[in-house]
């Protein structure tokens, strides 16, 4: 029996976690695991939402560590995670993604001496100036087990002289909660609720602190946003630190001018599956949305100048491009005309059993 703790801290680990969580349960004799939320993201829209939607139980223990700088919170989260792991005594530490938690978890249990497995290991944007490729390079250096979801991920592991014994490519485990809850998601009705018909509107999201916390960027894509939004209406679920910065840049006038830009709350894991799943277009600085999109087949604009997960624009429908206005404009006028990529594609080991050989590889 393995004693499994695995690390929950924002919001895109939800869905990362909790295909694994299930998986575990539905293996009792090998797996007790524990679920321990670091408190990295605390609103009910940012969290409990997604334990609802993705049925991921109640954490067993709940650091609230809540928002701080990165140091302030990075050391949180080791101050209160390091008695759990002397407590509890796991066999396995399993921490996913990018997020700061994740690189305080697996700094704890090195120090400790005990086991870390890291979910989505080997992705690499090579932008040391975005504070997740930094949680990545060093979590990847120090965690024993590596498990990747694409073939590129192995070969930034091995280019950077990672043994191959620590590399398991056990393909993208968030598919895994996007296939499971597609037909859930159908039973959302947040459609309705914005009055939006099938492929007559766009999706954006946006937090990068590269775009959102600086001036000239965000206001290059606003200018894009409100060529778009001639043609068509955008919807804009709002991260909490763009909802600050957008107030504090000054820009609540513009953005309220934009009549077809349409601000609303956060969404929770299906009605968000429910609204992209849709979608026309969707424009995004998210990792993650980059990945769903490619399997759903809803052409997907990179607002970023660099994506570490090469895959989805190789085989998916993903493009990068960048933060420049006249850019933008263009690319979302292919997918106003029918000239984007629309064909679903499920990368390698995309196949929604990639909790299942996560467990493979633990035993
Ligand atoms: C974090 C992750 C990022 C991930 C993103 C997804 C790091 C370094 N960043 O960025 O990789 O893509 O989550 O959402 O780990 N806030 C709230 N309520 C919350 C959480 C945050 O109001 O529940 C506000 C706070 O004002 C906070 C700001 O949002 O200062 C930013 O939160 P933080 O967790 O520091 O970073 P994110 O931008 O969310």
């Amino acid at each position: 029996m393995l004693k499994v703790i695995n690390v929950v801290g924002a919001r895109p680990n939800f869905m990362k976690v909790a295909p694994i969580v299930a998986a575990m349960k539905r293996r009792p004799a090998q797996f007790q695991p524990l679920v321990v939320h670091t408190g990295q993201h605390y609103d009910a829209a940012m969290s409990d939402s997604f334990f609802r939607d993705l049925e991921l139980p109640e954490p067993d223990v709940h650091l609230g560590v809540g928002s701080a700088s990165h140091a302030a919170q990075t050391a949180a989260v080791m101050e209160r995670f390091e008695p759990v792991v002397l407590n509890e005594k796991p066999d396995w530490v399993l921490v996913v993604g990018d997020v700061n938690s994740t690189l305080a978890c697996a700094l704890v249990c090195v120090k400790l001496g005990v086991k870390v497995a890291h979910v989505e290991a080997g992705l690499r944007s090579r932008d040391r100036t975005m504070p997740e490729e930094i949680n990545r390079l060093l979590t990847d250096q120090i965690a024993d087990l590596l498990l990747t979801p694409s073939p590129d991920a192995d070969a930034n592991l091995r280019a950077e002289g990672i043994p191959p014994e620590r590399i398991r490519f056990v393909g993208n485990v968030m598919i895994d909660s996007l296939l499971q809850n597609l037909e859930r998601a159908r039973a959302s009705r947040i459609r309705g609720e914005l009055g939006v018909a099938d492929s007559a509107y766009a999706v954006l999201t946006l937090h990068r602190p590269s775009n959102v916390d600086r001036p000239e960027t965000f206001s290059r894509i606003l200018s894009a946003l409100e060529t778009i939004a001639k043609t068509l209406p955008v919807i804009f679920p709002v991260h909490p630190r763009t909802r600050k910065t957008i107030a504090e840049l000054g820009l609540n006038d513009r953005v309220a001018a934009m009549k077809n830009l349409r601000l609303i709350d956060p969404l929770g894991y299906l009605d968000f599956l429910n609204l992209y799943s849709n979608a026309r277009l969707v424009l995004t600085d998210s990792g993650g949305i980059q990945e769903e999109t490619t399997v759903l087949g809803i052409p997907c604009l990179t607002l970023r100048e660099n994506t570490e997960r090469p895959i989805t624009v190789e085989l998916g429908t993903n493009v990068i491009v960048g933060t420049d206005t006249a850019r933008i404009v263009t690319a979302a006028a292919a997918a106003l005309n029918g000239s984007a990529k629309t064909t679903a594609r499920r990368p390698p080991l995309w196949d929604g059993h990639a909790s299942e050989r996560i467990l493979d590889a633990l035993e």
